[in-house]
């Protein structure tokens, strides 16, 4: 029998033209950053210059990378921006009007230091190893989970390594909704002859989304100011993108970028869809920032923790770090084998723990499902699957059973 015409590649491909595909505006717009820069083309323009020129700074009006910071800049210095504070009403309408807030002393004067200290050790390990991560701005640390404690407590925004850490979270749950995760932790650090980054928006798709679908958790480790690299950011500019791309219009033109200013300590919460890029460090000591993501439960991440988190790091973690690594599945994100039909993807519950089949790789004893049929053999169906290893021990722990599972005939005859 022949296939029938119409799954034929050619034929198919001599009906898609572009213009007759569905949702073709929404899925191939190059909004609004395309209307940003013909609006705006100054704050995307890096004129080509040797990384030791870029030492040389002055305040340009013009300039989107040799501003300063808003409480300087003269068309942002009459404006109540973010200011530090405490306040969680304060803090709730400056993310809400600006897309950031400035959480003060978020981070004691010892946290400061144990992560400070932490954050330089390993530069110089993995620059003297030889893996050290360049970027246009510096060297980045990625994966911190692996490279010490306090990174897993700052992932975690333990009280340990942040005092103010309950307040973080709680704007952060108020920002993303309940079971939000954490795509990676990276140690951002500014060296001298940096180049700026790009403005861009973090948050990459849904953007005219009403709330955000991903914040940055962006703490201070040294000061930062506009003369070492502190962030550049355009106050505001989270409504003014998402507002046209929703009413289908230019965003227009901008306001001027700014320097972001915080002294060590200070947690930034950053709204994924304001336009923000790496500032220049003048001065010859290093600027270091910690970049914690944060985003929706059903997003990629961008760290694979999957794969690479260690070992002896994922036995060690608590149900709560592991939640913000993905390891809680839910009915629609990241189920194993079928083992996280059913959960709501909250920190500890049985019914979504994904740990155990990752545990199970490394000790290479992942024994999984393959093929099986009314032929197979005894040993075959009896076999000590690693699923129902796992879903054995989730009942026990007297969680609720799982949906996908209690409807397979396991051939023990439990379910
Ligand atoms: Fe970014």
């Amino acid at each position: 029998m022949s296939v029938p015409n119409e799954f034929d590649p050619e034929s198919i491909k001599a009906k898609s033209a572009p213009e007759m595909g569905m949702y073709r505006a929404e899925v191939s717009t190059a909004e609004p950053m395309k209307s940003v820069l013909e609006s705006n083309p100054e704050i995307y323009f890096v004129p080509p210059q040797r990384g030791s020129q870029w030492g040389e700074w002055e305040f340009q009006p013009g300039s989107y990378y040799d501003t300063t910071t808003g409480a300087k800049h003269p068309e942002w210095a009459q404006h109540s921006l973010p200011q530090p504070s405490k306040d969680i009403e304060q803090l709730r309408r400056d993310m809400v009007e600006w897309g950031y807030c400035k959480i003060e002393d978020a981070l004691s004067v010892d946290q400061i230091t144990v992560i400070r200290e932490r954050v330089l050790e390993q530069a110089e390990g993995e620059r003297l190893a030889g893996i050290a991560q360049k970027t246009p701005s510096g060297q980045n640390i990625n994966c911190c989970v692996n490279k010490g404690r306090c990174f897993e407590q700052l992932i975690e925004q333990h009280s340990a390594a942040m005092q103010g850490g309950p307040l973080v979270e709680q704007l952060v749950t108020e920002a993303l909704g309940v079971g939000w995760i954490c795509t990676s932790l990276i140690a951002a650090i500014s060296l001298e002859g940096g180049v700026p980054q790009a403005l861009h928006q973090d948050q990459g798709n849904a953007l005219d989304s009403r709330s955000p679908m991903t914040v940055n958790v962006l703490t201070a480790i040294t000061d930062v100011d506009e003369n070492n690299g502190g962030t550049l950011l355009i106050p505001g500019s989270h409504t003014a993108l998402s507002d046209a791309v929703r009413e289908n219009r230019p965003v227009g033109k901008l306001p001027p970028a700014i320097n972001l200013d915080a002294k060590a300590g200070t947690v930034v919460i950053t709204d994924g869809r304001i336009l923000h890029g790496t500032g220049i460090n003048h001065t010859t000591e290093p600027r270091i920032v910690m970049l914690n993501g944060m985003q929706k439960p059903w997003m990629r991440q961008q760290e694979n923790w999957m794969l690479s988190v260690r070992p002896e790091v994922l036995r060690r973690a608590s149900p709560k770090l592991l939640h913000r690594m993905g390891y809680q599945a839910t009915t629609g994100t990241q189920t194993n084998e079928g083992h996280g039909f059913g959960a709501r993807g909250i920190p500890g519950e049985a019914a979504g723990a994904t740990v155990a089949f990752r545990l199970a790789a490394d000790a290479g004893e992942y024994l999984r499902v393959g093929e099986l049929s009314s032929a197979s053999t005894g040993e075959e169906l009896g076999a000590n699957y690693t699923l129902r290893e796992v879903v054995g021990a989730a009942r026990q722990g007297g969680q609720s059973a799982p949906v996908g599972i209690t409807s397979m005939r396991l051939p023990t005859g439990e379910g």
